[in-house]
């Protein structure tokens, strides 16, 4: 036997800067030009994204030489999907991209986790920068080097750890974002304050006339406070993955109200935005915890009472709690079983033999979404049915998308034929309607 040892005992430094500066983004192709991360960039973006801030970008590279080329793709967490992952990397062929060639993921977080893992995959990884648009990237997605797409089993379920080389944060760009965006983003920034610091859950409390107002009225005064509050989240977000970058076990606090808001939006099909679904989840996790007895009822409450002041997490889901927690069971982290992070009180995580997924009973899952009722726990219609409702709509906005059977009829439901004559299945056929009734004006996706 020969026994031939490859020694890879790496020492990388992958540390990066979260460039946070108002005002900052009309200075970031210079700034690159500076850092030299990569000979030439390529962006990828959202449409919608592209025509707020993209073209602006573009110019600027330009001028600084740095310009390979744009890619854009359809807003919304449909284009997380493995077509619109190939049909990047054949553009990048395409415009001659190298191991040299940069991305900039200029957009949401939908286009943080696809742009970052063409970057992490496109000749097995080349650099890339984070530009946030939406608050919920700026607090959360872009930072930490998490990338993937969603397969049609669940969300995030193929993906990379690929760390950006700079994160660029301009909260102006905020003013353009919609409120419900807006809304969605405060939902993941105020669980940092629930799973680690009181006194950010303090400050969100005592700044309410802020986060309530739409961006577009934010005022000049508002804007030292909106700064602080993404500069603390991001230091939380930043502390939790120095010490777990690859989500041993610490880093799963981030994941507060998360086993629930994958399902949320899974079964929305990816309608409801996912800090929306997030806080949803925060309300059932806190539910759950006081069921354990693990958090005192005054604690959830005063979770409940932000979440009701910021008008978020209340979001219905239609379908059957059976399915909803056989769901839960396949997320990534789950392994079969019902895992959960909790808090036990407001700026604390609950632990269970030093892990921060707690093992809970199917029972009690049950007994909390039953409660909740934000899941209707009825069959969903058949597909023919729905898409006769889509026609018959003709008002056709988020609010009808909320209330429309969801993609679980595909999944669970025994009314509805797993496959098309087509060859598409009922997920692929609702999505595209969903794309097309966009397309034509629907459905109203913003930068997010
Ligand atoms: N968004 C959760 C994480 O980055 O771990």
């Amino acid at each position: 036997m020969k026994r031939i040892r490859l020694h890879l005992d790496k020492k990388l430094d992958e540390s990066y800067d979260i460039h946070l500066e108002k005002g900052f983004f009309k200075r970031i192709a210079s700034d690159l030009r500076m850092q030299k991360f990569a000979e030439q960039y390529v962006l990828i973006s959202d449409k919608t994204v592209y025509r707020h801030y993209g073209k602006k970008l573009v110019d600027a590279l330009k001028r600084e030489d740095l310009f390979l080329g744009k890619l854009t793709f359809p807003a919304g967490e449909q284009s997380k999907s493995m077509q619109q992952f190939q049909e990047l990397q054949e553009s990048l062929v395409g415009l001659n991209a190298h191991r040299k060639t940069g991305i900039i993921a200029l957009g949401g977080g939908v286009t943080g986790d696809l742009a970052g893992f063409v970057a992490a995959s496109f000749m097995r990884g080349i650099p890339y920068v984070q530009i946030p648009t939406s608050l919920l990237a700026m607090v959360d997605s872009s930072v930490g080097g998490k990338v993937g797409i969603d397969l049609e089993s669940g969300k995030n379920l193929v993906g990379a750890f690929w760390q950006p080389k700079k994160v660029y944060i301009d909260p102006e760009v905020l003013t353009t974002l919609s409120p419900k965006h807006w809304k969605a983003g405060l939902g993941e920034a105020i669980k940092y304050g629930a799973i680690q610091d009181r006194s950010l859950w303090e400050f969100f409390e005592k700044h309410l006339e802020i986060w309530q107002k739409k961006p577009k009225d934010i005022m000049p005064s508002d804007w030292k406070i909106i700064e602080e509050m993404i500069e603390r989240c991001i230091r939380i977000k930043a502390d939790v993955v120095q010490k777990d970058e690859k989500e041993g076990n610490y880093r799963q606090v981030l994941n507060y109200g998360h086993t629930f808001a994958h399902v949320i939006e899974k079964m929305s099909d990816y309608t409801i935005p996912h800090g929306e679904a997030v806080a949803t989840g925060m309300r059932m996790a806190a539910s759950l915890a006081e069921l354990l007895r693990m958090m005192p009822t005054v604690e959830k409450e005063r979770q409940d009472a932000l979440l009701d002041a910021l008008k978020i997490g209340k979001s219905k889901t239609k379908g059957l709690i059976k399915d909803f927690i056989k769901f839960m069971k396949t997320d990534k982290k789950a392994k079969g079983d019902l895992r959960v992070v909790l808090v036990n009180r407001l700026g604390s995580c609950a632990q269970q033999m030093g892990n921060y997924a707690i093992t809970v009973e199917e029972k009690q899952v049950q007994q909390v979404l039953k409660a909740s009722e934000l899941i209707t726990d009825e069959k969903t219609v058949s597909v023919s049915q729905e898409v006769n409702n889509y026609q018959q709509s003709s008002s056709y906005d988020s609010a009808s998308v909320y209330s429309s059977p969801n993609s679980s009829t595909q999944a669970v439901s025994s009314t509805a034929p797993s496959q098309q004559a087509s060859g598409e299945t009922d997920l692929q056929r609702r999505l595209r309607l969903m794309r097309e009734r966009r397309a034509q004006g629907g459905g109203g996706f913003l930068p997010g």
